[in-house]
């Protein structure tokens, strides 16, 4: 059985998400989404509202399974007996990074490969902090988020109004 790991911090899934999720889904037999507490990035959503959001938006994808993880990536995919981690790219600006990370993995777990997903064309655009931004500022993201990631933004969104009035 091939298994992926899709690892990312998914404060929230985005459609991007998803697009890369499905491409994937046809390639492995299983794929796990993995959300990291990213100590780098101060998160929306805590944890366990990130699973279950995405668990509610990949519910259409029938070998997906979602977890959480804390530590080292390479030890998660050996536990999980993974033979590749999943990135999306969605622009050029995303290379570099994504290059550099898979180096790294790559040399502490050689015998596992990164493989870049590309973005469809709709959802180059799309960030979780972009999507958290505008919402955050009364911007409709119906398009780009899930109908559940769209429905919690909003609760922050009246939520933040009715700390500031
Ligand atoms: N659609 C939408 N958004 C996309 C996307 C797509 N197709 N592809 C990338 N993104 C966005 C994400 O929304 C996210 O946006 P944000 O920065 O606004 O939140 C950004 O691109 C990338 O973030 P994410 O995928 O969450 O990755 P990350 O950089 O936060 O974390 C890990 C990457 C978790 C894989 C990495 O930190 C890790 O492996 N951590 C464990 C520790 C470890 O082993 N380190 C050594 C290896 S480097």
């Amino acid at each position: 059985m091939r298994v992926a790991v899709y690892p990312g911090s998914f404060d929230p899934i985005t459609n991007g998400h998803i697009d890369v999720l499905e491409r994937s889904s046809k390639i492995f037999d299983r794929i796990i989404i993995a959300v990291v507490h990213n100590v780098t990035k101060k998160a929306m959503f805590t944890l366990d509202e990130r699973v279950d959001m995405i668990r509610q938006s990949a519910a259409h994808i029938p070998n997906v399974e979602i977890s959480c993880f804390s530590g080292l990536l390479a030890n998660y995919l050996i536990e999980k007996q993974a033979c590749a981690i999943i990135r999306g790219l969605r622009t050029v600006t995303d290379f570099e990074y994504e290059m550099h990370m898979a180096m790294i993995n790559r040399e502490i777990i050689p015998e596992i490969d990164t493989i870049f997903v590309t973005s469809d064309k709709n959802y180059i655009f799309i960030s979780s902090s972009g999507v958290k931004e505008a919402s955050m500022v009364g911007a409709n993201v119906a398009n780009l988020v899930p109908p559940v990631v769209n429905q919690a933004l909003k609760q922050k969104y009246q939520a933040s109004i009715s700390l500031t009035t």
